[in-house]
C-alpha cells in the first residue's frame, strides 16, 4: 500500500497533439500519428522514466475540419497489441466506445492484450459524444446523453461477466488423462438485458491481474456516478487546482455513497506540462506553438465540441453568442464550462477560441517548477495521479529526464516499478473472479 501515497502518471501518445497547428512547428514530425517508430520510442522512454502507463485517447468520427491528429491515427487495439511486445511493465490503456461496438468483441480483444502483456491492459470507457459516428455505424440512432451512460453500464457489466468466464486455474491441460479444462471452472454468462444479449462463455482466459483496469473518461453528473460507482480510475481535465480539488471530492465523496472505498477510484487530472531551462525558456516554448494558431483555425476546434457547430457566422469581438442547447448532447461536461465561463468572464468569442486552442498550462517553468506544482495538486488533494499530453514538442522526454528525478527524489514517484501488473502498479488489488470469490464465500 506505501505506492498508494505516492503519484501515479500515464504518458497520453497523441501523435502530432492536440493543438490544431502543432503538426507545423518544425519539431514536430508532421507524420507522428502514423508513425510506429515514434509511439515505440515514446512508449520506450514512458517506461524508462517507470511512468505507471501509457494511454492512447480515440474518436470515431471526423470531417475535414477535425483537427490533424484525428484525421489520421492508429486504432488504439491494434496499437497496444503491438506497443506490448517493445515493453515490459508499463499499462497499456486504450480508449473504446461502448456505444459503437459489441462487449464480446471487445472483451476478447482487451482480453487479448491483457494476456499479451501479461496483466497491463486497461480500457478507457468513452461513450462517443459526436452524432455523427452515428453515420459509420449503419445509422443505428445516436442515442442521447444520459443514455449512452445506461448503455455503458450495461456493457462493462457483461464485459466483467465474459472476463469472468474462466476461472484462474480452470485450464488443466493434463496430456496424460485428456482432461483440457476442469469443467466446473468454466461459466456461462447467459446476459440478457435492456441493451444486450450475451451468452457466453468468453474464448480467452484472465490475466495475471485478473482483469483489465476499467478508466473512464467523462464528467458529466451521470458521468461521475457512472465512474464513481464502477471505474477504477477518472480520466477528466481541469484548469485551476480548486477545481480540480471539488471535482476530487465529488468523486470519492460519491465513491463512499455507492460503498466503495475512496481508494478505489483513482482521479487523474490531463495536463500538460511545459519544461523549460528557465520560466522564459518555457513561457518562449508555450509561444512557439500558441502563435502557429489562428482565429479561423481556433474557431474550427471550438465547433468540434459541438457538434462541429460553425462558429464563423457571428462577430469575432462580440460577447461569446448564445447557442441555447447547442453541446449538452455531445461533450456535455466540456461544452457546459465553456459557456458557463464566457459568460462568468465575458469573454468575446474570440477570446474563448483562442483559449481552448492554445491553452496555457500552469504547469509551465523550470523542471522544479514543474515539480513543484505537481506535488501541489498532489498533496492539495486534486489529483491521485495525472496524464501526461505533450503540450510542446519534446514534452514527454523534458518530464521524464527533467521531472521525474527530481519527484523521485523528494519521495514522491518510484524508481522502480513495484509490480509487473498495472493493477499492482497503481495499487489497485488483483480483480477476483467473481465465482473463486462465491465460492470462498460460502466455504468461509
Ligand atoms: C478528459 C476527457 C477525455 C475524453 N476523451 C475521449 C476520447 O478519447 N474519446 C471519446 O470518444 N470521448 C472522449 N471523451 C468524451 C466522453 O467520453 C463523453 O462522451 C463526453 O465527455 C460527454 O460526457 P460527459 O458530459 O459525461 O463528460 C472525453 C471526455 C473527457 C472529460
Amino acid at each position: 500500500m506505501a505506492n498508494r501515497r505516492q503519484i501515479k502518471f500515464g504518458a497520453a501518445l497523441h501523435g502530432v497533439g492536440g493543438n490544431v497547428s502543432g503538426w507545423r512547428h518544425p519539431k514536430i514530425q508532421a507524420d507522428a500519428s502514423v508513425n510506429f517508430e515514434l509511439y515505440k520510442s515514446w512508449t520506450r522512454k514512458a517506461e524508462e522514466g517507470k511512468l505507471d502507463f501509457i494511454f492512447i485517447a480515440d474518436g470515431l468520427f471526423i470531417n475535414e475540419k477535425s483537427i490533424p491528429h484525428f484525421l489520421n491515427r492508429f486504432e488504439p487495439i491494434a496499437l497496444l497489441s503491438a506497443l506490448a511486445s517493445q515493453s515490459t511493465n508499463i499499462g497499456l490503456v486504450g480508449t473504446l466506445s461502448t456505444t459503437y461496438s459489441e462487449p464480446f468483441t471487445v472483451a476478447r480483444q482487451f482480453g487479448t492484450i491483457d494476456k499479451i502483456s501479461g496483466g497491463r491492459a486497461g480500457w478507457n470507457i468513452v461513450t462517443s459524444p459526436l452524432e455523427g459516428t452515428s453515420a459509420n455505424f449503419n445509422n443505428k440512432a445516436h442515442p442521447e446523453h444520459d443514455e449512452r451512460y445506461e448503455i455503458a453500464a450495461e456493457y462493462l457489466e457483461v464485459m466483467r461477466g465474459l472476463w469472468d468466464s474462466w476461472e484462474d486455474d480452470a485450464f488443466v491441460r493434463d496430456k496424460e488423462t485428456g482432461v483440457f479444462f476442469d469443467p466446473e471452472k468454466l461459466h456461462t454468462l447467459n446476459h440478457s438485458g435492456r441493451y444486450f444479449s450475451v451468452q457466453g462463455p468468453l474464448n480467452i482466459a484472465r490475466s495475471p491481474q485478473g482483469q483489465p483496469v476499467i478508466f473512464q473518461a467523462g464528467s458529466s453528473e451521470v458521468g461521475k456516478n457512472f465512474a464513481s460507482k464502477e471505474a477504477d480510475a477518472i480520466f477528466t481535465g481541469h484548469e485551476t487546482i480548486e477545481d480540480a480539488v471539488s471535482f476530487y471530492n465529488d468523486i470519492k465523496e460519491r465513491a463512499r455513497a455507492f460503498g466503495r472505498s475512496p481508494d478505489e477510484v483513482l482521479v487523474f487530472p490531463g495536463i500538460g506540462p511545459i519544461v523549460g531551462e528557465t520560466e522564459a525558456d518555457a513561457e518562449r516554448k508555450y509561444r512557439e506553438i500558441a502563435e502557429l494558431v489562428t482565429v479561423e483555425k481556433a474557431l474550427e476546434h471550438l465547433g468540434r465540441f459541438f457538434e462541429h457547430h460553425d462558429f464563423s457566422q457571428y462577430p469575432l469581438d462580440e460577447l461569446f453568442p448564445d447557442i441555447g442547447e447547442l453541446g449538452r448532447n455531445s461533450f456535455q461536461s466540456g461544452t457546459d464550462k465553456i459557456k458557463a465561463d464566457a459568460k462568468a468572464n465575458g469573454w468575446t468569442l474570440r477570446e474563448v477560441a483562442l483559449r481552448a486552442a492554445t491553452r496555457r498550462s500552469e504547469f509551465i517553468g523550470t523542471p522544479a517548477q514543474v515539480a513543484d506544482r505537481i506535488q501541489q495538486w498532489f498533496e492539495g488533494g486534486a489529483a491521485d495521479g495525472f496524464i501526461l499530453f505533450e503540450a510542446v514538442p519534446g514534452g514527454l522526454e523534458d518530464f521524464v529526464d527533467l521531472v521525474v528525478p527530481i519527484l523521485q527524489e523528494r519521495g514522491l514517484f518510484r524508481t522502480e516499478y513495484e509490480s509487473d501488473t498495472l493493477r499492482g502498479n497503481l495499487g489497485l488489488p488483483f480483480r477476483e473472479n467473481r465465482y473463486v470469490k462465491e465460492r470462498a464465500g460460502i466455504g468461509s
